[in-house]
């Protein structure tokens, strides 16, 4: 039967209890039976032309090792089909001919958020819990906001005063949510709601819940079903609070031991700078984690104390993989030249370009490498920081037939 499963000390707890740690404070996870799940690949591959919106669903395509739900249970928003992109431009950037792009950011709110949002929402709905919270740096509380309206639910969100981006902000409002802006920062707002929670006042849809890390899961195994389910050699996502590397984590254990791929890829987790307590970790072999006051311009991963470190760390050493860091200027050079590639992303998401440059420099990535790198959020999310990466500037323009010549002219004569 799929049980919940405490990460440290393996105790099980029935599916679709109530409680997101265990007694001994470990981080609790799906643990899902292989068996009936080794022929999954081909039974998502026949749901790509089913008119069923679970079908549709990029998450709920592998719904049976995701979360066990009935069709009529699950809250869906056809989230999960984001495109799988060569772009040569970006592979000449990088020094990485064998990149990919997957991009999230093609979701219905625009974030990878949406693919665990509807798993926490859907299992909130069945639980029939009344209020539904988080904390967040903005692409949490859109997709909550979002999902919690189609569910019929209420929800409020915890942001960090002044650090989310003005799309962000009106998104989630948008969508319904009550909105409570805290003076601190994220990792004080997600303390708030860690409480709450507990005491039993919320249902939490942090990544601490894991029915969001189950529906995350599915980048990887979407990611392998564009590629045919051949492995690429290294996946590489940015890091803040880490539900992401911790789902890919288990995905990526989960469809090697079931068969579904006959090699692991490495994984590479990119955090900002000002931002990078699991980078500072990762130098020390993974045996502490401080805590930091997080800044960057990559307002989505400000985050100095990553609640799932433990799965995380795990997710690392069991693919071989590594943690990287990158400057905001390097961020903003990444965006820059994802945003003229005509794809587009928002300054978290660029962390990953800027990242693999690194790597391809320093060695790790090799031309013969098959990359796929994961834009997390849309460029729509922070249009402050379009202005920002680019030196933009518009042409004001009488209206009349010769100064628009004029204006073509010039910009005809310009390389
Ligand atoms: N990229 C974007 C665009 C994000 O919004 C986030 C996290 C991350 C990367 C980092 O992912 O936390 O799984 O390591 N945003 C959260 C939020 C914190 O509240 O929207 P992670």
């Amino acid at each position: 039967m799929t049980h919940l499963q405490c990460v440290n000390c393996q105790k099980h707890f029935p599916l679709f209890e109530l409680r997101f740690e265990c007694d001994c404070e470990g981080l609790l996870e799906v643990i899902h039976e292989a068996e009936g799940l080794r022929d999954l690949p081909q039974l998502a591959e026949k749901r790509l032309t089913s008119r069923i919106p679970a079908d549709r669903s990029g998450v709920w395509r592998f719904r049976e090792a995701v979360v066990p739900l009935e069709e009529k249970e699950i809250v869906t928003q056809l989230e999960g089909r984001t495109g799988f992109h060569a772009v040569e431009s970006l592979q000449k950037w990088t020094g990485s001919p064998g990149l990919f792009i997957k991009h999230e950011g093609e979701n219905p709110t625009g974030s990878f958020k949406d693919r665990g949002m509807t798993a926490a929402v859907s299992v909130a709905k069945r639980l029939g819990m009344p209020l539904l919270a988080c904390a967040s740096t903005g692409n949490t509380s859109s997709a909550l906001s979002s999902y919690a309206a189609r569910a019929g639910l209420k929800s409020v969100v915890f942001l960090p005063s002044g650090k989310v981006s003005l799309g962000k902000m009106a998104q989630t409002l948008g969508y319904g949510a009550h909105v409570l802006a805290v003076k601190g920062d994220f990792d004080d707002a997600m303390q708030i709601v860690r409480d709450l929670a507990k005491a039993g006042e919320v249902y939490m849809v942090n990544s601490l819940n894991p029915f969001r890390i189950e529906g995350q899961k599915t980048i990887i195994w979407d990611i392998l079903q564009d590629m045919n389910w051949q492995a690429p050699d290294w996946i590489v996502v940015p890091g803040g609070n880490l539900g992401n590397t911790s789902a890919f984590g288990k995905a990526i254990e989960e469809a090697f031991e079931w068969g579904w791929i006959d090699k692991k890829p490495r994984l590479a987790t990119i955090q900002a700078a000002g931002a990078n307590p699991f980078y500072k970790s990762f130098l020390n072999g993974f045996s502490s984690l401080q805590s930091i006051q997080a800044e960057t311009i990559a307002t989505a991963i400000r985050i100095g104390n990553p609640v799932n470190f433990s799965r995380a760390s795990r997710a690392i050493i069991n693919t071989r993989g590594i943690v990287g860091q990158v400057s905001d200027k390097e961020i903003l050079a990444a965006k820059a030249v994802i945003d003229r590639s005509g794809l587009g992303c928002e300054p978290a998401s660029a962390a990953t370009l800027a990242g693999l440059k690194l790597m391809v420099q320093a060695g790790l990535v090799k031309k013969e490498d098959k990359v796929v790198a994961v834009l997390t959020g849309s460029m729509l999310k922070d249009t402050d920081a379009i202005m920002k990466s680019q030196n933009l500037t518009v042409e004001e323009v009488e209206a009349d037939a010769k100064a628009i010549k004029l204006s073509l002219d010039s910009l005809r004569s310009k390389h």
